[in-house]
Formats: structure tokens, C-alpha cells, sequence
């Protein structure tokens, strides 16, 4: 047998083109959403990331800002800058993008953004909105996950999805959006006993644990959903997920391949969260 191969990047593709006609829609109407990207300093892979989000915003035709600060800009200075943005109109999304240089505190960042310009879903009122059911900005990374899942035409409520890793940025947050979506969740980690074990019992299995080709078919139940939140950089200079695709792909029913499963979602989510942002702060 041979799994289902879960196209991230056609899946993306097909949401972008849904946004492309709704960004054009909402112009007609006069709201033009608009995201602020702040980087700070000159890491490799976040200017890459940086370059990328500023490209989704002028294929899908919405506004773009992107502020690039010096390495040794102050704490306060970025404070100032996201308080600006905080208050113009223009603006419906602000992400900071991590890591920030070491002197500059990270939690203080995130909590001086809006909450309803909180594309990233990191501030902690996101997260408690979230956990409570409140309406709340998604993070990307897990709100894709879900996506990917429910595109491939596979049903959440009332399956048991196992969560490999428990980070606020997906651990955490994907678990609890499949509990919204009915499933029965468990969440394993570094400390879990039996992680094999309660593998196989998943129907849907989510791996985020940053460990290349960790999980191999002996921890997939015969046709399994996977979904691999990793990307490893091997020693070759390759790309590796968490999961070993050659292996769980024999016994998995659905796999996100890496590079092309999860990835091209996390930027197309946050242009989903940049236009839901602009329709609610103009009462659409
Ligand atoms: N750095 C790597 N991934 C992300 C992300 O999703 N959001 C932000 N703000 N920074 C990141």
C-alpha cells in the first residue's frame, strides 16, 4: 500500500487563488488589508521568510510594509514602532518576525500587539481566546494543519489525533484546534512513556518535535493521516521532516511529504488571517 500524498503547495496554490478573488472583491468595497512584517537584525533564514511574506501580499494584491531595523535597535524602539502601527489604519496585520536579537525581550513584543492585529496568534488574550472558543486570529503553522487535514477530504470529528510535541507555536495550539474540530486528542513529548504505543493508536498523527526522520512505520496505524510539522536540515544540505516519508508512507492512508507539505501553508494562513483581520475591523 501507498499512501495519499498531501499537496501543500497545490493546496496553498488553490487558497491563494480564493484569496486573490476575495482581496479584489474587498478593494471594490474600499478595504484594502495590509500586513506590517518588522524584522529585526539580519538572520539568513528570517530575511528569506521576510522576502516571502512581502511577495504573498503583492501577488494576492493587498498592502505591504516591511520595516528591516538594525541588529542593535533598542527594545523600546521596536516598542515605538509596533505602537505606531498599532494605531494606523492602514495596518490590519503586525508580525514581528522571531527569533529578535537576545537583548530584546520577546514576550514584551508580542504583548504590544493589538490583538486584533495579532496575525502570528501569539499574544497571550490569541491564545486564551483559542483555548476558550472565543473568535481569535489562528497561528498559521496549526491553523494550516488543520486546513491540509480538512482539504484532503479527511474527518476530524471523532478520531483520535495524536500530537507529537507540545511547543506554544505548534504543539500546543494544534492540539487544541483539533479538539474544536471534535477529534480526541492526546499530546505526547520528550518525556512520554510508550510513545510508540500511543502512536499507532492515532487515526491522525501530528508530528512536531524537530528531530529529523524520527518517527518511522512502526509508529503509524495502517491508514493513518501524517502530517509532518518538521523542517530538519541535514548534514547534505537536504531538507528532512520529523517523519521518515519513505517509511510511513507504506502503512500511512495520508502523508505530508517535506518540503511541499506543511510549509507553503504558515505564509498562506497568515494571509488568511490578514484579510479575516481587515473584514472584522470594518464589520464584515
Ligand atoms: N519565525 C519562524 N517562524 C515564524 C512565525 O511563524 N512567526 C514569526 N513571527 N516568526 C517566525
Amino acid at each position: 500500500m501507498s499512501a495519499l500524498i498531501i499537496d501543500g503547495k497545490q493546496i496553498s496554490a488553490d487558497m491563494r487563488n480564493e484569496m486573490i478573488s476575495e482581496v479584489a472583491e474587498l478593494k471594490q468595497k474600499g478595504v484594502t488589508p495590509g500586513l506590517a512584517v518588522i524584522l529585526v537584525g539580519e538572520d539568513a533564514a528570517s530575511i528569506v521568510y521576510v522576502g516571502s511574506k512581502e511577495k504573498a501580499c503583492i501577488q494576492l494584491g493587498m498592502y505591504s510594509e516591511v520595516h528591516r531595523m538594525a541588529a542593535d535597535s533598542s527594545e523600546e524602539q521596536v516598542l515605538a514602532l509596533i505602537e505606531k502601527l498599532n494605531n494606523q489604519d492602514s495596518i490590519n496585520g503586525i508580525l514581528v518576525q522571531l527569533p529578535l536579537p537576545k537583548h530584546i525581550n520577546e514576550k514584551a513584543i508580542i504583548d504590544a500587539i493589538r490583538v486584533d492585529k495579532d496575525v502570528d496568534g501569539f499574544h497571550p488574550e490569541s491564545v486564551g481566546n483559542l483555548v476558550i472558543g472565543d473568535d481569535s486570529l489562528l497561528p498559521c503553522t496549526p491553523a494550516g494543519v488543520i486546513e491540509l487535514i480538512k482539504r484532503s477530504g479527511v474527518d476530524i470529528a471523532g478520531k483520535h489525533a495524536v500530537v507529537i510535541g507540545r511547543s506554544n507555536i505548534v504543539g500546543k495550539p494544534v492540539a487544541m484546534l483539533l479538539l474544536r474540530e471534535n477529534a480526541t486528542v492526546t499530546i505526547c513529548h520528550s518525556r512520554t512513556a510508550n510513545l510508540e504505543e500511543i502512536a499507532k493508536q492515532a487515526d491522525i498523527l501530528v508530528v512536531a518535535i524537530g528531530r529529523a526522520n524520527a518517527i518511522d512505520s512502526k509508529f503509524v496505524k495502517p491508514g493513518a493521516v501524517v502530517v509532518d510539522v518538521g523542517i530538519n536540515r541535514l548534514d547534505t544540505g537536504k531538507l528532512a521532516g520529523d517523519v521518515d516519508f519513505e517509511s510511513c508512507q507504506t502503512v500511512a492512508g495520508h502523508i505530508t511529504p517535506v518540503p511541499g507539505g506543511v510549509g507553503p501553508m504558515t505564509i498562506t494562513m497568515l494571509m488568511k488571517n490578514t484579510i479575516t483581520a481587515a473584514k472584522k475591523v470594518n464589520g464584515m
